[in-house]
C-alpha cells in the first residue's frame, strides 16, 4: 500500500464526506464562479490540511469527530485554495498541481477575485455555524499569513534576508495554517482541552518543515506539478541559498547578490547560481534543519496513548519531508 493511502486508512470515510462537503461549500449563483471553482475542485492537491484537521480529532478524542470537524477542514482547505490562487499571481506563477494557475488562464483580475470569494466562503462557514472558536484560529493564521509574504516581499526587495528572518517567513506564511489545522482539529472535538496548545505547536514544527522541503524543491528539476527554479528569479532567497551565502567570501558573496539584483531573469547566469548554492552544500544544510523541526513535532506527540490515529500521523510527518510532490 502507498504511504498515502496508509495514512489515509483510518480517515477513509471521513475523507470521502469532506470532499462532498468541501464541492458544496464553493458553490455560487454566478456561472464564471461555478467554471472556475469545477476547474480547482477537479485538480485537487494533496489535501495534507484536511488530513492533519481528521486524524489530529481522532487522536485526541480517541476516535471520534463530528459536524465542528468537517467545516473546520472545509474552512481551512478553502482558505488554503484562496492562498495558492493568489500566491501564483503574487509569484506570476502559471503552473498549480500540474495544470494551468487560474491567472494563467483567466488573468490576473479574475484571480484576485476568486481568492476573495474563496475567502470569505470559508470565513462564512464558521460564522452561519457559530464555530466562532474555530474562526478566531483561522483568522489568526490569514492574518500571519498575509504577514508572512509581506515580510517575505520586504525582505527580498532588500536581499538582506537572515536565517533567522526566514524562519519567520516561512512560520507565518506555511507553518501557522498548518498549525490551525491541528489546533482546530482539536479543539473542534475537546474545545477547552489541554491538546489544542500542543497539538498547534506540532502543526507549526511540520509546517516549518513543510515548506522547507517545498523550498528544496525549487532547486530541483523534479516533476512536482509546479515550476522549478523560479525563486531565484522571483528574487526570493531561501535557506539553502541564505546558508550559502553565509558560508562564501565576500567576493562570492558580492556575486551572488549582483546576479540575484541584476540579472535575475537570465537563466543562464541563475543557473550558475543554483549550482553554487549546491557546491556551498545548502541543500545538505537545509535539508538537515528541516529534520530537526521533524524531530521536535514528534516529541510532543509521543506522549499520547498508542493508537492508529498517531501512527497516522507520524507516517504523515515523514511524508512530510520525503514527499515527491
Ligand atoms: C503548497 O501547499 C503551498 C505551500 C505552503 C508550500 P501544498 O503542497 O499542500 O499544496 P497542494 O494543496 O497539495 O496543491
Ligand atoms: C507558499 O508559498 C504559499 C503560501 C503559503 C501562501 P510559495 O510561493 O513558496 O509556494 P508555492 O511553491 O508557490 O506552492
Ligand atoms: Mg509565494
Ligand atoms: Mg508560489
Amino acid at each position: 500500500m502507498k504511504v498515502v493511502e496508509q495514512i489515509k486508512q483510518p480517515i477513509v470515510r471521513e475523507m470521502e464526506l469532506f470532499e462532498k462537503k468541501f464541492h458544496e461549500s464553493m458553490s455560487s449563483k454566478v456561472a464564471l464562479l461555478n467554471r472556475i471553482t469545477y476547474y480547482i475542485v477537479n485538480r485537487k492537491g494533496k489535501q495534507m490540511r484536511p488530513m492533519f484537521v481528521f486524524l489530529t480529532a481522532k487522536m485526541v478524542s480517541g476516535g471520534m469527530v463530528n459536524e465542528r470537524t468537517y467545516r473546520g477542514a472545509s474552512v481551512i482547505e478553502l482558505i488554503h485554495t484562496a492562498t495558492l490562487v493568489h500566491d501564483d499571481v503574487v509569484d506570476d506563477s502559471n503552473k498549480r498541481r500540474g495544470f494551468f494557475s487560474i491567472n494563467a488562464l483567466w488573468k490576473n483580475k479574475i484571480a484576485v477575485l476568486v481568492g476573495d470569494y474563496l475567502l470569505s466562503k470559508g470565513l462564512l462557514l464558521s460564522i452561519d455555524h457559530g464555530d466562532f472558536d474555530l474562526l478566531r484560529i483561522i483568522s489568526v493564521a490569514v492574518r500571519e499569513m498575509s504577514e508572512g509574504e509581506l515580510l517575505q516581499i520586504e525582505k527580498a526587495r532588500r536581499l538582506d534576508i537572515t536565517e533567522d528572518v526566514y524562519y519567520e517567513i516561512i512560520r507565518q506564511k506555511t507553518a501557522t495554517l498548518i498549525a490551525a489545522c491541528c489546533s482546530l482539529g482539536a479543539a473542534s472535538v475537546d474545545p477547552e482541552g489541554p491538546h489544542v496548545e500542543t497539538m498547534r505547536k506540532f502543526g507549526e514544527l511540520i509546517g516549518m518543515a513543510f515548506q522547507i522541503k517545498d523550498d528544496l524543491f525549487d532547486y530541483t528539476d523534479d516533476a512536482i506539478g509546479k515550476p522549478t527554479g523560479i525563486d531565484i528569479k522571483e528574487q526570493k532567497m531561501t535557506l539553502p541559498l541564505i546558508y550559502a551565502l553565509n558560508n562564501c567570501t565576500d567576493k562570492e558573496k558580492r556575486w551572488v547578490i549582483n546576479s540575484i539584483k541584476n540579472h535575475n531573469k537570465d537563466r543562464k547566469r541563475v543557473k550558475e547560481v543554483i549550482q553554487f548554492v549546491k557546491d556551498k552544500n545548502g541543500l545538505g544544510y537545509a535539508e538537515q534543519k528541516m529534520k530537526q523541526f521533524q524531530v521536535e513535532a514528534l516529541q510532543l506527540i509521543e506522549s499520547f496513548p498508542p493508537s492508529e490515529y498517531k501512527d497516522a500521523l507520524t507516517l504523515m510527518v515523514n511524508y512530510v519531508i520525503e514527499r515527491k510532490i
